[in-house]
């Protein structure tokens, strides 16, 4: 890895970095490093190579190590103003692209784009020149670009004005909107988001759906830049423009389904924090009883109260499963600072308890749900799950559905959104639902309990090999590769 003053071949940008500083009451700074797909992917790319992975300060703890000088190698952490960041970041990035992208709106009322909006869009172009700049000062002639996500949708446009030189790739890690829900960006916004990530070379996606949504988006709202979009049969598809009646350019669109790290995750989930927590949740659970897992950040997408209502519906529909299944819900905080979040993680934890006090006897707790990020505690809940329950309104790919066939001890049943990406791979050996329908979703519940063990096992299996069929290390060389091809 390099340092920050040497020009880096192989550059990765994110709003969240790799590491994070905690500032303690006595002035110390402690570091912690995050996991994730793209932390174990930059990893392929070894400890030597010139690598720069440039970031947002987020936390005071993070501006404080940024103004005192400490830092990682291979790390740049930018100090963007605190409230520059917030408006980019909560405003614009979590308030509005992600509600487009995962069609999380209500339309009566929202969105309302005003001059307030306008206001934080500025906002959110001050924190894309940033990384821009930074980028461009720090890579070498020639050097690879690997632009992540709706965050830093105008980077590559904004870099490639800086540095014509560079190969500049976009990956979005979330699904894309279709054209009809786009468009209610004002029209010269959803304008700018296109041209800015059509400025690299290449962009991602993880799976074809929201790769096929980009490409209409582009062909519909783009019409004044001379567009047109190819999808040949064996090539692959691009898009091909004239920014602002200059030279065309064409972009590259690629696909690339992040896979689950089946290594890290079979040794991680076997050691002994892990079975001590796997302990103490089958004590929780009690004897004999089986289990329908669901692990997730408190996303809005990720669908976590319908998912209970699902669960209180088979127990109306199915009573002999009382007493006999334990809900295992684990829903941990984000994006605390939106309130619309915060109620959200309120509602979870009352529809749990409303389940709880209707159905629960003094030895049976229907719903265990945990709050408290506990990694450990994930695993063990993957290893012991009968059922595993994904069933995002929309999502990008939804790592968990890989990732618990992969650790499970005795075999899972699992049952899939159809709008997560993971669908696209993992269909043929998923029970789907479509995530609305609660009585529907509970039927595939009580079909997943009731699936023979030999069934499950064989599942399993399959679920598990198309889980790993591109782990990080290689979903991200494969993009670096064909990013310099
Ligand atoms: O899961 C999709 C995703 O866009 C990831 O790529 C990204 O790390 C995350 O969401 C952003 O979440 P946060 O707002 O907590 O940083």
């Amino acid at each position: 890895m390099v340092s920050e003053h040497t020009a880096a071949q192989v550059l990765v940008a994110s709003n969240r970095g790799p590491v994070s500083y905690t500032l303690s009451e006595d002035g110390s700074l402690g570091a912690r490093r995050g996991g994730g797909g793209l932390v174990s992917g930059l990893s392929a790319i070894g400890s030597e190579a010139e690598a720069l992975w440039v970031c947002a300060a987020l936390s005071d703890g993070d501006r404080e190590a940024v103004r005192s000088g400490v830092g990682e190698p291979g790390v740049r952490m930018l100090d963007i103003d605190a409230s520059v960041h917030s408006d980019a970041y909560n405003g614009i990035a979590n308030s509005v692209l992600w509600f487009v992208h995962h069609m999380l709106y209500q339309t009566p009322l929202e969105p309302v784009f005003d001059a307030e909006f306008r206001r934080q869009w500025g906002a959110y172009e001050t924190y894309n020149r940033a990384f821009a700049e930074a980028l461009a000062e720090s890579a070498a002639e020639g050097a690879a670009v690997l632009v992540q996500d709706y965050h830093l949708a105008l980077v590559p446009g904004m870099l490639r004005e800086l540095r014509p030189d560079l190969r500049i790739g976009h990956f979005s890690h979330t699904p894309w909107a279709p054209i009809e829900y786009f468009r209610m960006l004002p029209d010269d916004i959803g304008e700018q988001l296109l041209l800015g990530m059509l400025g690299a070379d290449r962009v991602g996606f993880l799976t074809w759906r929201w790769a096929q949504a980009f490409q209409g988006c582009c062909g519909a709202a783009l019409t004044a830049h001379d567009v047109t979009t190819y999808w040949p049969k064996d090539e692959p598809p691009s898009v091909e423009f004239r920014p602002h009646g200059q030279q065309r350019k064409r972009t590259v669109i690629g696909v690339h389904g992040l896979g689950a790290d089946a290594d890290f995750l079979r040794e991680r989930s076997r050691r002994a924090d892990v079975e001590e927590r796997l302990a103490a949740l089958r004590e929780q659970v009690g004897p004999g009883r089986k289990t329908i897992v669901r692990v997730d950040r408190t996303e809005l997408s990720k669908n976590i109260v319908r998912g209970m209502l699902a669960y209180r519906a088979l127990l109306d529909d199915h009573p002999e499963w009382r007493g006999r299944v334990v809900h295992v819900a684990f829903a941990y905080p984000s994006r605390q600072d939106l309130a619309v979040y915060r109620e959200y993680t309120a509602e979870v934890s009352r529809v749990a308890e409303e389940i709880n006090s209707l159905y629960g006897t003094g030895d049976w707790t229907p719903v265990v749900l945990h709050v408290k990020d506990d990694f450990a505690r994930s695993l063990a809940a993957y290893r012991l799950a009968d059922v595993a329950l994904v069933n995002p309104i929309r999502d990008g790919m939804n790592l968990v559905a890989k990732e618990i066939p992969i650790v499970s001890d005795h075999g899972v049943a699992l049952v899939l959104s159809r709008e997560a990406g993971a669908h696209e791979e993992l269909r043929e050996d998923a029970i789907t639902v479509n995530p609305y329908d609660v009585t529907g979703t509970a039927a595939a519940l009580h079909k997943a309990l009731t699936m023979p063990e030999a069934e499950r096992a064989e599942h399993t299996k399959r679920l598990a090999a198309a889980a790993t069929a591109l782990p990080p290390q290689r979903w991200f060389l494969e993009q670096l590769e064909a990013l310099r091809a």
